[in-house]
């Protein structure tokens, strides 16, 4: 008797604290061949699985290990789809924001066709499944919104960037132009009058980009790769998103608008228990008197494709220096590489950013890498490419943590300069650390506030009660077009009327002095 009762008191505590103990079936989306896209997507995933959720996960990294609720499906396609674009990022630097724009939303259709067409995905498609949530990275990929409609499932999406177009209209973020800058322009949020002219610009050349030119390829993907695809795709982005995750933070970026269901976890993917390093980079770092510079140009960038005269600029200026350098390099020698240099294909960059030592971070300025930065304050030397990098960039010279060194124009002097200048002066890295102190300062780990919000939207089914009504307005009335139009048009109706009436008044006097005239 008294087993029972304490059986049922147990039950009742463990129910009343988690009114949500059920492990809901979870699709997520990650179809990105960047492994900085997968670790944000796979850090979210993770931490559902070990809540007990039942996970599957779409991308082309499968897990090393087998991880408890975890299930991949993994796409091998991909890699030689995207192997010509990524390959080719360094020859396209220096190009216009059209064609970038161009570019991005391509890399965007072939993410999403090869995916789709993926055997393995095809096959998934066609077996019947069901889910509870489908989590998407929103990364131009608008045609696997099928999902949520094949599995009748609400969906949240996912951006691994920050607020860009493809996220900020699947839940109607509004994006002023005049003080939010484009991703693709390295622009800040207080802008010259010439700025907000070409953002501007920018914004309305996107929107015809993505109304006509990715939105048909986009649609044509959805029709092929899902069985019922009944719903037009124009139709489900208006209508399948309930909340998109916004790998942003105000305290590393500015601070705009988002609708409710925008919700700012900028960096969740940040590990806020820091492991410690391998025994050799922790005594190499250790070592370093005189403090370390770490150099990596990120996931999909290479700097093995350095062309040689750049490479070496890199060697010359590091053989200069009294600091230790960890360089992020692909190959298994690197000619003429100086004693203070030791190079890896990979490193544990979160922990090495930690260690207290590390004085300057050269980067190709992405967001994870200045995200991560950020978070452990250090300065960063930006040689941008690609994306939005550039935005990224132009953010930590504003901020006063940063230098870029445009890719072009990499040479020794202008190397040399950037570093000595960074290392010289103290006020880059406490800008930096004031800036992290910020962001810090949250009320929640962003991981847990993205679990929450997840867990929110399979709880109140798809949490349609923060959908904004723009999404169900057209152009015209979400701009109050038609309202301006009267406001405008009726005072210069009554203007022009009044100006006629006049006019003929006048125009009646000459005349009669004309009549007079002829009769004199
Ligand atoms: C998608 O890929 C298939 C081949 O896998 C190709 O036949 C088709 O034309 C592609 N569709 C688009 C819209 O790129």
């Amino acid at each position: 008797m008294r087993i029972f009762q304490f059986a049922f008191f147990l039950v009742t505590v463990v129910i009343a604290r988690y009114p949500n103990v059920e492990a809901a079936k979870i699709l997520g989306v990650f179809p990105t061949t960047s492994v900085s896209h997968y670790i944000v997507g796979s850090t979210l995933m993770k931490e559902l699985a070990k809540k007990g959720h039942e996970v599957t996960v779409i991308s082309p990294f499968p897990q090393k290990k087998p991880l408890e609720n975890y299930r991949d499906i993994t796409t091998t396609q991909i890699w030689k789809a995207v192997e010509p674009f990524t390959s080719s990022f360094l020859n396209h630097i220096g190009k216009g924001p059209i064609e970038t724009i161009l570019r991005i939303y391509y890399f965007g259709q072939l993410i999403t066709n090869s995916t789709l067409n993926d055997p393995a995905v095809e096959k998934f498609i066609n077996s019947n499944e069901n889910f509870d949530l489908v989590i998407l990275e929103a990364f131009m990929t608008d045609a696997m919104l099928g999902f949520a409609h094949h599995f009748n499932a609400p969906c949240i999406g996912m951006s691994t960037f920050g607020a860009s177009k493809w996220t900020t209209d699947l839940v109607g973020t509004p994006a002023p132009p005049s003080y939010v800058p484009n991703p693709f322009l390295a622009f800040t949020d207080h802008m010259s009058f010439k700025e907000r002219l070409i953002n501007t610009v920018m914004g309305v050349t996107e929107a015809l980009v993505v109304r006509f030119i990715d939105q048909p390829v986009q649609s044509e993907i959805y029709q092929k790769a899902f069985p019922d695809p009944k719903p037009p795709l124009s139709e489900l982005k208006k209508t399948a998103v309930s909340a998109v995750l916004l790998n942003n933070h105000f305290s590393t970026s500015y601070p705009r608008p988002y609708v409710t269901g925008m919700i700012e976890v900028g960096g969740m993917h940040i590990n806020r228990n820091p492991k410690s390093l391998p025994a050799d980079i922790q005594s190499f770092m250790d070592n370093a008197t005189d403090g370390v510079i770490y150099f990596s140009m990120g996931s999909n960038i290479k700097s093995k494709d350095l062309p040689p005269a750049k490479r070496d600029a890199f060697l010359n200026v590091f053989s200069k220096l009294k600091q230790k350098v960890l360089w992020k390099w692909e190959d298994e020698n690197l000619p003429s590489k100086p004693d203070n240099v030791r190079i890896q294909s990979w490193w544990p960059q979160d922990d090495i950013l930690a260690h207290p030592n590390m004085r300057v971070f050269i980067t190709h300025g992405g967001l994870l890498s200045t995200t991560e930065a950020l978070y452990h304050g250090v300065p960063v030397i930006g040689i941008p490419v690609f994306g939005d990098q550039y935005l990224n960039m132009a953010k930590a010279e504003r901020g006063g943590y940063g230098l870029s060194v445009p890719y072009l124009e990499i040479s020794e002097e202008h190397l040399f300069t950037a570093i000595n200048a960074m290392l010289g002066d103290i006020k880059y890295k406490q800008n930096a650390q004031v800036i992290s102190q910020r962001y810090r300062d949250q009320p929640q780990a962003p991981l847990d506030l993205a679990v929450f919000w997840v867990e929110y939207v399979i709880r109140h089914n798809g949490a349609k009660h923060i959908r904004t009504a723009s999404m169900d307005l057209s152009f015209v009335q979400y701009h109050n077009l038609d309202v301006l139009a009267i406001l405008l048009g009726v005072p210069l109706l009554v203007f022009h009327l009044s100006a006629r009436f006049l006019c003929r008044k006048k125009s009646i006097k000459p005349s009669r002095n004309d009549d007079r005239k002829k009769r004199n």
